[in-house]
């Protein structure tokens, strides 16, 4: 078994969402709905490069989570006919694992590193000769010895995918000739992705039912599929097996979904700041430990949406809700000093 079979593996076994994802994931850029400011650039990138007939340059891809990045570096592969390689950040531990994957692309072929934050020092510095020159510079031998040679790469295509281009280091993000901004998606995209999807998974659904999941799925395909397979479940079980607007709702409240979207976390986290701190500011930290969350994961997973639906501001000083968030959680709000009578 080589380093890269070993190492992609890895990266997909044991998410067993990611691979049921993959039967609703569009293989060309014509299925994939929306993230237009996104496709529209890389459209012509792609062509210019197969016209040329040069690799594509290195393409950068950061926002919050089940946008569309790993199906998107997917379809560029497709779009460009060269070979996809998978494999993440945290997953290439030494820089040997690197090498390994590096000198086995062959020209043109894309390599995906997911969360590519979370590279290690070492592995990153080898990335930035890989990706500036082709090339890597590797040492031989210990001591006095020790020299360094200089191997050869096809060139390839990095595509980088981040939830957090901030945590980036500036020599890496500076090598991408392509750094895109994936964007929450509106109700009448998500409506068409939950469309696409139902065709595939074969159900039958209502408009009213389409519309009331792309409402209720926080500006994200993979929450929009989600709900999809939850509600299709019910109707399977409880219902006629097509969905309508009574099997969608009832579906939704038992999963306690409300009608922006929001999951019982995502209300506590407002709660939290309203009740315990007035409304905010109070600090990211404050607020994870409270909750019982990490820090990262409120800022990548909770926070875009609550911020997006502007239920909560970041300010200098910390998280603030705003009247909004009383009025979605039903707490009354008393704005600036009270005049007690
Ligand atoms: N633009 C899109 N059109 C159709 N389906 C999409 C689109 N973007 C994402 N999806 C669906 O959402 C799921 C999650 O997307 P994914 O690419 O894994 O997100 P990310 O890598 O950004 O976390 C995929 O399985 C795919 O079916
Ligand atoms: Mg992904």
């Amino acid at each position: 078994m080589n380093y890269e079979d070993r190492i992609t593996a890895a990266d997909l076994s044991g998410h067993e969402e990611e691979l049921a994802e993959v039967s609703l994931r569009p293989k060309r850029l014509s299925d994939y709905i929306g993230q237009k400011k996104v496709t529209e650039n890389l459209k012509v990138f792609i062509e210019a490069a197969k016209y040329r007939k040069e690799s594509l340059d290195h393409v950068l891809f950061y926002g919050p989570p089940g946008l569309g990045k790993t199906t998107l570096a997917g379809i560029i592969a497709e779009e460009l006919n060269v070979e996809l390689r998978i494999t993440s950040g945290p997953a290439i531990e030494r820089a040997g694992d690197l090498a390994a994957i590096l000198t086995n692309l062959n020209e043109g072929d894309v390599l995906f590193i997911d969360e590519i934050h979370r590279l290690n020092r070492s592995v990153e510095e080898v990335l930035y000769s890989a990706m500036e020159d082709y090339a890597l510079d590797i040492i031989i031998g210990k001591g006095p010895s020790a020299r360094s040679i200089r191997l050869d790469l096809s060139k390839f295509t990095l595509i980088g995918a981040t939830t957090r281009a901030g945590s980036l280091s500036a020599p890496l993000r500076d090598r991408f000739g392509v750094i895109c901004k994936f964007e929450m998606y509106e109700t009448d995209e998500l409506s068409e992705i939950i469309r696409r999807s139902a065709g595939i998974l074969n159900v039958e659904v209502d408009e009213a039912s389409l519309l009331e999941m792309a409402r209720r799925s926080r500006g994200t395909p993979r929450v929009a599929n989600r709900l999809l397979k939850r509600v299709r479940d019910f109707s399977q079980v409880k219902g006629s097996g097509t969905i309508d607007i009574d099997i969608t709702q009832r579906t939704l409240d038992s999963l306690g979904i409300d009608r922006l979207g929001l999951e019982h976390l995502d209300r506590e986290i407002l709660r939290l700041i309203i009740e315990r701190f007035k409304g905010g500011p109070v600090g990211i930290d404050t607020i994870a430990a409270a909750i019982g969350e990490e820090r990262v994961t409120i800022e990548d997973v909770y926070e875009p949406y609550l911020i997006q639906a502007g239920l909560l501001h970041r300010t200098q000083k910390g998280r603030m809700v705003s009247e909004a968030a009383y009025h979605h959680l039903g707490i009354a709000h008393t704005q600036g000093e009270q005049i007690s009578l």
